[in-house]
Order: C-alpha cells, then structure tokens, then sequence
C-alpha cells in the first residue's frame, strides 16, 4: 500500500513516517553561510560567515592593536634614557631599563594570545568554508558535475578556500596594525613636528612601490593559480584514468601534457619571481632611505641644539617600526586582490542551483507498491543532447520488464529518469500515480534500487560498501544479498572475507567481481523498485545464470526494469520493450517480438555482436 503524508507548505518538521536512512550526522555544521545576494561585493557576501567568529577575531585585533601600542612606546623610552644618559643622571637609568623591559614583556604576552587565537580564527574560518562549499557540491545536481572537471574543483576547494580564508583571518589584524602607524606618527609629533614630518616623508613613497609591485605580481599570481589548477586536472586524470593510460602505452603522451602544464607553471613562477627581484630591493631599502633622511635633519637640529641625541635615536628606531604596517597594506592590498579572485570561483560554485531538488510541499513516498508509468516522457541532457522523444512504458507493481535498445539509444538515461538524476523535459515520470517531481528525492531515491552499468565502490571493507545504502544493516541482511547475488562465494574465498578492504572504486575486484557487489549492495536496501543497468554484462554467462536463478526470486516481489543485451538476461524479463528514436517502438514478450517485430531481431542481433 502506498501511503502519502501531504505536507502543509510552511510546515517545519513534518510527522513522517518515512525515516530516512542516511546516518546522523555527528559534524559541527557552519554557523553562518555567505549571502546569496549575487548583486553584493565578494566581501559583504562573506560577512555572515566571519561575523560567526566575531568574538574570537575581535580578541585577536585588540590584542594586536593593545601589543603595537606598548611597542610604539618604546622608542620614546629608549629616546628618554638615553637623554638622560648622556645628562649624566645614572641614577635614573635603570627606572627606564625596567620600563622598557615590563613593555616588552607585556608585548610578548599579547602578542602571543593574540597569534594563538588568530590560527585558531583561520582554521575556524576554514573548517566552515570547506563545509559550506561541500554542503553546497552534496546538494548539486549531475548535471553540474556532468560539466566541470574534478581537478579544477578540487583546486577549487584547496587553495581558493586557503587564499579567502587568509585574507578574512588576517586582514583585521593587518588593519589594526596599520592604526598602530597613527598612534606612532601622534607620539612623534608630541616629540618634535618637522622630524617627523621628516621621518614619515618616505612612508608614501614606500606605500606606492609596493602597491605598484603588488600591481605587477596580481596578474601573476592570479595565472600561477590557475595553472595550479591545470597541472591538478592533468595528474587527475592521469591518476584516475591510470589503466587506461598504461593500456594504450601511452604514458609518455600524459608525460609530455603532465611536462606541458609543468612549463606554463614554472613559466608563471619565474615570472613572479622577476618582478619580486625587481621590485622588493625598493620596497626594503625604502627604511634606509628613511633612516638617512631622519640622521641627516635630525643631526642638523641636534648641532643646532633643535634637537635631544635621544630624540634621533627613538625617531630611527620609530622609522623601522613604522615600515612593516605601509609593507603589509600592499600586501593586504594583494591577498584581497587574491581573496577576491578566489571568491569568485567560489561563489562560481555555490550560486549553481541544483536543477533537481525537492520542490515546495513535496510529499515523501512512504511504502511503494512499484507502479512506475513513463508518461509521454520528452528527454534532452542540459548539453541539448535531445534523447528521448513521447517515451511510453508502464510497469505494473511487481512485473520486470526489459529494456533493449541499441548503444546510445537512451536505456541508461530512462533509468536515470526513474531515480531522478535528471528532470524530464516533456510529460512525466509517475511512481504510484505520483508525478516524481512531487516526491521528496530522499524517499523516492530509497524506493528505487538502481544498479549502474559503471559500479563504483568505496575504498572501504566490502562489509561497509555493502551496507553503504543502510548502515544499520545486520550480517545476515548483508550475507542474504550477496548470496542472491553471486558473490557471497568468491568474496569469502578473499583472504579476509567480507571484511576485504577494496582497492581504490573496486580496483582490486574484477569487473564481474565489482558488479556482483554492486547489485548485492542495492538488494540490502530491498527496494520495492529496481533498476539493472546493464548490471551482469561483466559476469560470465554460468555465473550470471546462478545468479538468474536466485534473483528470479527476488525480482518476483518487485517491479524490475532490466536493461539487458543477453538473451539469458531478457529471459528474466516477463516483458520486452524495444526501445528506438527515443520512444519504445514495440511491447510484448520475447517470442511475440521476435515472430512479430522485425526490428527487434535486428537490434538484438547488432548488441548482441557488440557484445562478443
Ligand atoms: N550526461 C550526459 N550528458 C549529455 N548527453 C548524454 C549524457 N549521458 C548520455 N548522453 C547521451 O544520451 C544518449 C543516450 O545515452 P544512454 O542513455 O547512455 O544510452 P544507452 O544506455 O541506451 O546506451 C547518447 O547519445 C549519449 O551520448
Ligand atoms: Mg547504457
């Protein structure tokens, strides 16, 4: 019996009894997200997240901007005590030794909770973008990941969540080391106001060279990371695609690209380091200049008695000072630019809307009988790829039909269809007389068992992968389903036996191996809906009749489509529905369609050759 729980638009937690089975999640979710008002700066979309650490960041700037102010007084001391030395007072000298010592002190220890509390910050903020940017990938549709490539994501998700949360992390303290330069500029001119207009005089100067450099060097960094990202895709695929690779011999090919991404990297980098070399001499020496200019008046005003040697000596020790704040604005001014870049392919990522999802008031679908109807169904893929035309099938609860087609006929893509990997673009997929796109995905994706012709397993105990679809699974559940589906033997013969820690996506199985554990792991779940996608085309045909044999059983209790080529596979089915430009062309079973329909003789003899 079907059971429908209709939910109330507006409706906060709805009373269901379909209990998802996915497990609790036991992660620390974000507190924030970044605003999704495209039409805002990079920045202000970023607030929400950074307002998050609030307290923590707003500790770490005070206790950055509290430590300058004690440093900034120490120049003055060192001004007095010197002064005062050369009064000849001694006696005095050691009051300003002990003064100079407590600020330092004072320094050091919030300068150290500060540094501390900032890391914390950075990884804080990483931690929360890393999880929004996953959350986000989690939640989009195959379309998207039908579009992008995996390596340039995964730079994605490395280093452009680095250089964003750098800048967010870092750049209040840099701003409140920058304030620290006004405090320092107000003390020198309480001391004496030409000197330090004297002394500040070069700080402009030191300001635009390196924003100058750091106008250079953007372009630069900006194409190093994208080159970054291309050296990523290239080892990507080499690595992934590694069989095929060393099938063709063809490792020298993917050496020359691998080489060929290399150069334009290291072309990027030597070019950045030119412009470093050509620049940063300026931006570091501007100090001495500073200096000089700070000796040189200031010596005039002390043989003029305009001015105290201790004077001189805090101003030189104030022009140092005052250098890193001017340096890392430019610096700041640069990660920003980076920040800014980065964000952007971020935000690229999360304004993708996923183009299935569940739609206002979808009702869940709680115990499905397995009445599936392909009504009129019109199918093009995002790219325009327009594959299925006025598509027509029914199954009745419990009947297994089979899907026979040519390659490319659009039998995978009408199994797609039914676990909504893809929305129909014309008629409608109806389950249990409900149009698909009034479900919750959850429970109709729990209700449909799909099987794949491309079985992809985790890298974890064939156990676990077994069990992936519910956790809470017991043994027995576990050893039923892969009995039923002809694996239960060879997996026991494996030196640890269920407990067997597959390699990378099953690498280590063959390919019959992996798709026996792949049925295995959809018939765990039991799904009253299933799906076979050209599910034993690796198995031998002595295997697969076992397997025939333990799953005519199984298929008895559900509604099955079977995609099939063999005649073995069809064989299970109770009915044959042909499929040809995009629609079926002829329903019956085998023996009708082959006295009735020419063509199907025709298209099981051409798969059947592509298959030997
Ligand atoms: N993700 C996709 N994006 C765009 N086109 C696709 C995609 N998957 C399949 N196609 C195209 O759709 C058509 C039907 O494919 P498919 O359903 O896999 O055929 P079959 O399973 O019958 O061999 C083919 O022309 C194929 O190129
Ligand atoms: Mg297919």
């Amino acid at each position: 019996m079907t059971t429908i729980v209709p939910l109330r638009p507006g409706d906060e937690a709805p009373e269901s009894p379909f209990v998802p089975l996915a497990e609790a999640s036991r992660y620390r979710s974000p507190r924030a997200t970044i605003d999704p008002d495209q039409t805002k700066s990079w920045l202000v979309r970023a607030m929400p997240v950074v307002k998050a650490h609030r307290f923590i960041l707003g500790t770490c700037v005070v206790g950055t901007f509290l430590a300058l102010v004690l440093q900034v007084q120490i120049p003055k001391m060192l001004g007095r005590a010197i002064d005062v030395a050369l009064d000849g007072r001694r006696g005095s000298l050691g009051h300003y030794v002990a003064i100079i010592v407590a600020l330092a002190v004072g320094r050091w220890i919030l300068n150290m909770i500060s540094r501390y509390l900032l890391q914390i910050t950075a990884f804080r903020l990483e931690y929360d973008l890393r999880h929004i940017m996953y959350e986000h990938l989690s939640r989009l549709s195959f379309s998207f990941y039908d579009r992008v490539q995996s390596g340039q994501l995964i730079s994605r998700a490395n280093s452009d969540i680095r250089s964003v949360q750098m800048y967010l992390a870092f750049a209040p303290t840099i701003l409140a080391q920058c304030a620290v330069a006004v405090v320092a500029f107000a003390e020198m001119l309480t001391i004496n106001v030409p000197l330090a207009i004297v002394a500040m005089s070069t700080m402009p100067i030191a300001f635009i060279v390196a924003v100058k450099m750091r106008e250079r060097l953007f372009p630069m960094s900006w194409l190093i990371q994208s080159r970054l990202a291309e050296v990523a895709t290239v080892v990507d695929e080499n690595i992934n695609g590694v069989r095929v690779v060393k099938a063709f011999a063809a490792e020298e090919r993917q050496l020359k690209l691998l080489a060929a991404a290399s150069r334009r990297t290291e072309w990027a980098n030597a070019e950045d380091a030119n412009i470093r070399a050509r620049w940063s001499p300026a931006v570091e020496n501007m100090p001495r200049l500073g200096q000089a200019l700070v000796l040189l008046y200031g010596g005039w005003l002390a043989v003029h008695d305009h001015a105290s040697v201790g004077t001189i000596v805090s101003f030189n020790a104030y022009v140092l000072l005052l250098q890193p704040p001017f340096r890392l604005l430019g610096q700041l001014m640069m990660m920003g630019q980076r920040a800014k870049a980065s964000a952007g392919r971020i935000y690229e990522v999360l304004d993708e809307q996923p183009d299935v999802f569940d739609r206002p008031g979808a009702v869940d679908l709680v115990t499905a009988k397995g009445d599936v109807h392909f009504d009129g169904v019109d199918f093009a893929y995002p790219n325009g790829t327009q594959v299925l035309r006025g598509f027509d099938l029914r199954l009745r609860p419990g009947e297994t039909v089979a899907l026979v087609g040519r390659t490319g006929s659009g039998k995978s893509t009408v199994a797609r269809l039914l676990g909504r990997s893809y929305d129909v673009t014309g008629g409608a997929v109806v389950v249990d007389g409900h149009d698909v796109r009034d479900l919750t995905l959850a429970s109709l994706r729990h209700h449909v068992g799909m099987v794949a012709d491309e079985p992809f397993l985790f890298s974890i105990s064939i156990r676990d992968n077994l069990a992936y679809g519910r956790p809470d699974a017991t043994d027995e559940d576990i050893v039923a389903a892969a009995t039923a589906a002809g694996a239960d033997g060879f997996i026991r013969a494996l030196p640890e036996g269920y407990d067997t820690v597959v390699g990378e996506r099953g690498y280590t199985l063959s390919g019959g191996q992996r798709q026996r554990i792949s049925i295995a792991r959809t018939l765990v779940l039991n799904p009253p809906i299933l799906v076979l996608d050209d599910a034993t085309s690796a198995i031998d045909v002595q295997v697969e009749q076992q397997i025939h044999e333990a799953l005519r059983g199984l298929l008895a209790e559900r509604t099955t489509l079977i995609i099939a080529h063999r005649l073995s596979t069809i064989s299970l089915a109770d009915r044959v529905a042909v499929v040809e430009d995009g629609r079926v062309i002829a329903e019956g079973t085998h023996a009708q369609l082959l006295a009735g329909e020419p063509r199907y003789a025709e298209i099981l003899a051409q798969v059947e050759e592509e298959e030997s």
